[in-house]
C-alpha cells in the first residue's frame, strides 16, 4: 500500500493529491468571489453532497438532467483542491461552488461581495460516525484506527481533511450569521422537512420555484435517488484515493446513528467536550 502523505497549512491538514500550498493562498488571498456566486460550505460528513444536488436542482427548476448526466463535482466544484479551482475559474457564471474550509481560509474578498453562502451543520456525533467509516475506506488519510482512537483525534480537530476541528468550523462560520448574504441551515432540518428548507434556501436565492417543481427537487434529492445517481454517489472517486470496497459516501444518511456506536461512557466524554467547546455560543441546534 503507498504511504499516505499529507501537508499542514495553518494548522490545518491537506492531502497532496487534492490540494496544494499554492492554491489555498491563492484562494485565501486572490480569488474574486463574484456576486451572482453560491457557495456551500459543509464540514466533510454533514451533507456536503446532499446539499450540491439541492443547489443543482433549484438551479434547473427541478429538472434532473443536469444531476443526471454532469458529475456532481463539475456542478459545485470544491475550490480548495486544485481540480476544483481549475473547474471553479472556467464555470460559467453564476456560479456554484462547495468547501470544506474554516472561514479563516475562505477567499477574503468574500467580505466585500454580495455572493451567497449556504452552510449546512450536522450533529457532531453523527459527523464523526460517518468521517469514521469513510475513513476507513480512504486511501489519502491514515486509518482511522478504532472509533476510540478515532474519536480523540475527532475532539483534537484532527477528523478527515481540509477543515480542522468542527468547532472551530461551526464557530468560525457562525460568525457570519447577521450578514445578508450568509444562511445557515442543518442536515437535521433538511432531514425533517426537506420541502420546507428547499422553499426557504429558495427565498434565500431568490428563486421562484412553483409547487411541482419543488416537489421534483426533494423527489431527486432523496437519498435513494442520490444513491442511485452514479453522478452523484461517490462512484467517480477513483480507485486511488478510496478503496469502494470498504466503504460508501451514501451509507446510510440517517440521523442519530452515533446511538449505534458511541458507548455511554464515550458520549458523556463526547458531551463534556461539547459543553466547554461550544461555551458562548447563542444558538440552539436541532440535536442540543
Ligand atoms: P452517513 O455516512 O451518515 O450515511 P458528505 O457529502 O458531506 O460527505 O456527507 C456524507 C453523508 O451525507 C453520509 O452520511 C451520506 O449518507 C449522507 N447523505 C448524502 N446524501 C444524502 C441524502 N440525500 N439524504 C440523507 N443523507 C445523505
Amino acid at each position: 500500500m503507498a504511504e499516505v502523505t499529507r501537508f499542514t497549512h495553518k494548522g490545518i491538514f491537506f492531502s497532496p493529491q487534492y490540494h496544494s500550498v499554492e492554491n489555498l493562498i491563492f484562494l485565501e488571498n486572490e480569488f474574486q468571489l463574484l456576486d451572482d456566486d453560491i457557495v456551500s460550505v459543509v464540514y466533510p460528513k454533514s451533507g456536503t453532497h446532499w446539499m450540491a444536488e439541492i443547489l443543482s436542482l433549484i438551479r434547473h427548476d427541478g429538472d434532473p438532467t443536469w444531476i443526471n448526466s454532469v458529475k456532481l463535482a463539475d456542478r459545485a466544484p470544491w475550490f480548495e483542491s486544485v481540480t476544483g479551482m481549475e473547474c471553479a475559474l472556467k464555470y460559467p457564471p453564476p456560479r456554484l461552488m462547495s468547501t470544506h474550509l474554516p472561514f479563516r481560509l475562505f477567499p477574503k474578498s468574500f467580505l466585500h461581495s454580495k455572493a451567497k453562502i449556504i452552510y449546512t451543520a450536522r450533529n457532531p456525533k453523527d459527523v464523526l460516525v460517518s468521517s469514521y467509516h469513510f475513513g476507513k475506506a480512504l486511501k489519502i488519510i491514515k486509518d482511522p484506527g478504532s472509533l476510540e482512537e478515532f474519536l480523540e483525534k475527532f475532539l483534537n480537530g484532527n477528523g478527515l481533511m481540509a477543515s480542522g476541528s468542527w468547532f472551530d468550523h461551526v464557530k468560525g462560520w457562525l460568525e457570519m450569521r447577521d450578514r445578508a448574504n450568509f444562511f445557515f441551515n442543518t442536515y437535521e432540518e433538511l432531514q425533517q422537512d426537506l420541502r420546507g428548507s428547499v422553499g426557504r434556501i429558495c427565498r434565500f436565492l431568490g428563486k421562484e420555484l412553483n409547487s411541482q417543481q419543488i416537489d421534483s427537487v426533494v423527489e431527486n434529492a432523496s437519498f435513494q435517488k442520490m444513491k442511485g445517481n452514479k453522478q452523484s454517489n461517490g462512484a467517480h472517486i477513483s480507485d486511488t484515493v478510496m478503496d469502494h470496497t470498504k466503504g460508501k459516501l451514501m451509507r446510510k444518511g440517517i440521523s442519530g446513528d452515533w446511538k449505534n456506536y458511541l458507548t455511554v461512557a464515550q458520549n458523556e466524554y463526547f458531551d463534556r467536550i461539547y459543553q466547554e467547546k461550544m461555551q458562548g455560543v447563542k444558538m440552539t441546534f436541532p440535536w442540543d
